[in-house]
């Protein structure tokens, strides 16, 4: 049987790097969930559909070409690996995230995505939702101001007009969105393992990951 172990937490808690790692490291599948909302977002904003209208969400959904090569992410052909992690897109995401008909139909492929020896998945719900019979569930948090930063510090490598204060109050923006929807909201499940980041370095965070896993 494939082993699950899920990440999830709020926006820029470090998830996707600690995920990454972890996965490479036991030799596991990475699934990026949010980068399917991601892309269900790109999908509707090329198409000039509106996130936030659930028929046009739902359209997003439907007609979804994509296509994973290494690194890099392919929609209906064309590279938008950088694309996807745009401040606008991941507005889009999460008000495109709202909508149960995406969430249903990603949930189909998530379960799919399953494979030996094993996957780590990142994302809002992969614990309390998605995979609610992982073998480890861990939930990352982080004060407001670090996760910021953190997004600042990535956003500012591609993009020159990004600012500090425009970050961080997306981000709040965000979370309230994600934090407060019907459909599985961002809350722990009640048997992860919760792991505050905001004053460890990257290795500790790494390190305290690794115990819990070894366990
Ligand atoms: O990297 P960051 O944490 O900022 O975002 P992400 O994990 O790529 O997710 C982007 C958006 O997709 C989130 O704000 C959520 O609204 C949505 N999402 C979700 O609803 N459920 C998931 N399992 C993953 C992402």
């Amino acid at each position: 049987i494939a082993k699950i172990i899920t990440i999830d937490g709020p926006s820029a808690v470090g998830k996707g790097t600690m995920a990454k790692r972890l996965a490479s490291e036991l030799g596991y599948h990475l699934l990026d969930s949010g980068a399917l909302y991601r892309l269900v977002a790109v999908n509707a904003l090329q198409q000039r559909l509106d996130p936030n209208i659930a028929s046009d969400a739902e359209k997003a959904v439907q007609n979804l070409h994509v296509e994973f090569d290494d690194d890099k992410v392919y929609l209906n052909g064309t590279d938008v690996t950088t694309k996807i992690r745009e401040e606008n897109v991941s507005k889009a995401a999460s008000q495109i995230a709202v909508h149960a008909s995406v969430r249903r139909a990603l949930f189909a492929f998530m379960q799919a995505f399953v494979k030996l020896p094993g996957i780590v998945a990142d994302g809002r719900d992969m614990g309390t939702v998605v995979f609610p019979h992982a073998d480890v569930k861990l939930f990352l948090t982080a004060v407001t101001a670090v996760r910021a930063e953190r997004r600042y510090k990535q956003l500012s490598k591609h993009a020159k007009n990004v600012t500090l204060d425009a970050v961080f109050s997306e981000l709040v923006d965000r979370d309230a969105r994600d934090s407060t929807r019907d459909e599985a909201p961002l809350i722990p499940a009640e048997d992860a393992v919760v792991i505050d980041t905001s004053v460890d370095t990257e290795a500790q965070v790494y390190e305290k990951i690794m115990q819990t896993v070894r366990l």
